[in-house]
């Protein structure tokens, strides 16, 4: 048992975490206590039964899916409104004369425009739609990185990014000379901002980093992040893959410059997603890719480009994964926001105790600010057999880096547990979770 200096304590190991722990707990509470309404009721029985996913047994127990932060599982008015535009409304959209096409044009720019009141985004053109995150920030790294970045230059991301937000910008960055700065954090899952403020500069040309990491849960401080950065005129780009699950975004009040999701973690289907961009900085960027319908006019000579969100959606995009990313939008937001927190917080404090109360396992990330996930290990032990045993038990948990692998060598660890939650689970798929551990670490310990 290690001896960590933290502040100006220095404390045991064990401590330390149960010290995180009780901070993060008050921490809740106080959230809870100074918000200001209180939540309504949320009925997660109810909520479960819209996803008939979850009646089904795996290896000879009902599932218990918490391995939604890979990807959700799906509501029956998702699949419904899938269903439903390839049996009755598929055409190609745009341009088309034809009734269908001018349906499936409509459903899909409905989409849009549901994407942009949920973010809360000026206008519907400052919706793109991508194939997902990873999508979004390669388009942002690809075309804001050709027009702006420059020999030694620099970009600035965190220790806790996603591989999608780190490689993208590796890239961008050896094709200009620029270099990555990364913003240092604590152990028990922080982004240090003085760390953050120090590496601004006249050089800096983007910050990029993640609004809720998928691997510790912290919800990062995204608003003061802006705020710092917009001080010295240096624009921002979310990873939003984990927080639109969690959090209502606001991309106005955040006054954020990209933000990057996929619906398949939102209850809405896979290969679909968003990038939201400011229109100024949109306009500034060249395309991403040629192809159909990103054209004005095209001749051997020149071509000039389409106006936006056209511009950067060249060739027949995934219709389908509009409308539902659009159904998914709908399914949500019937839920008031404050209750599915309310329900993910509760989860969150009552599996975090639990697991704590398990001899020799470590929680990795132990954030005040936390969304409903959590990353452990059972000491001594390889995650991916405690993932296993787990599985035997109809436990679907995710096993080793997370995609990020920079992450696990700050923590000096190949890989964690994690278990993520949604708001269709449960107390008892914490239950569930935990006694798998406890059998777990009978077998392995
Ligand atoms: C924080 C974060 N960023 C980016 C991604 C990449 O998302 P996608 O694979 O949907 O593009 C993920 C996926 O797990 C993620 O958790």
């Amino acid at each position: 048992m290690g001896l960590v200096k933290i502040g100006f304590y220095t404390i045991l190991e064990s401590t330390r975490v149960k010290l995180c722990f009780y901070i993060f707990k008050s921490s809740v509470e106080v959230c809870s206590l100074l918000q200001d309404r209180p939540p309504q009721s949320f009925d997660v029985e109810r909520v479960r039964n819209d996803f008939p996913i979850l009646d089904r047994q795996v290896n000879g127990h009902p599932l218990v899916y918490l391995d939604s932060g890979a990807s959700s599982q799906k509501p029956q008015s998702v699949i419904d409104t899938i269903a439903r535009y390839y049996s009755q409304q598929h055409a190609n959209i745009h341009r088309g004369v034809h009734h269908l096409s001018q349906e499936a044009t409509q459903a899909y720019e409905s989409a849009r425009e549901k994407v942009r009141a949920f973010i809360n985004a000026e206008h519907g053109h400052e919706i793109l739609f991508t194939k997902g995150t990873t999508d979004g920030i390669n388009l942002v790294a690809a075309s804001f990185g050709r027009r702006f970045l420059k020999k030694d230059d620099e970009m600035i991301i965190s220790t806790m990014e996603h591989h999608s937000n780190i490689v993208p910008w590796q890239m961008a960055c050896e094709q200009a000379g620029a270099r990555l700065r990364i913003i240092p954090m604590t152990r028990c899952g922080e982004l240090e901002l003085d760390g953050f403020e120090s590496l601004l500069n006249p050089r800096t040309r983007l910050v990029a980093t993640v609004h809720v990491s998928n691997t510790l849960g912290t919800i990062n401080p995204v608003e003061e992040i802006i705020r710092l950065a917009h001080e010295r005129s240096v624009p921002v780009l979310l990873d939003g893959a984990q927080a639109v699950p969690h959090l209502r975004i606001d991309v106005r009040a955040l006054d954020v410059d990209f933000y990057a999701f996929s619906s398949h973690k939102l209850f809405g289907p896979t290969g679909a997603g968003v990038l939201y961009g400011k229109e100024s900085l949109l306009n500034s960027m060249p395309p991403y890719q040629g192809g159909g319908d990103m054209i004005e006019r095209v001749t051997f000579e020149r071509t000039t480009y389409n106006s936006l969100p056209h511009k950067f959606e060249a060739g027949t995009p995934n219709i389908v994964g509009g409308i539902g990313t659009g159904a998914a939008i709908d399914y949500v937001t019937q839920f008031d926001e404050k209750a599915i927190q309310a329900h993910e917080q509760a989860l969150l404090v009552y599996a975090t105790e639990r697991l704590l109360n398990i001899d020799g396992i470590e929680i990795i990330g132990l954030a005040q600010n936390k969304a409903s996930v959590i990353s452990f290990l059972l000491d001594g032990t390889h995650p991916f057999d405690v993932g296993t045993i787990l599985d035997q038990l109809g436990v679907a948990v995710r096993t080793g880096h997370h995609c990020t692998q920079p992450l696990m060598d700050f923590y000096q660890i190949p890989g964690t547990v994690r278990a993520s939650f949604a708001l269709y689970n449960n107390r008892a798929d914490v239950d569930a979770l935990v006694s798998g551990v406890e059998r777990a670490a009978k077998m392995l310990l």
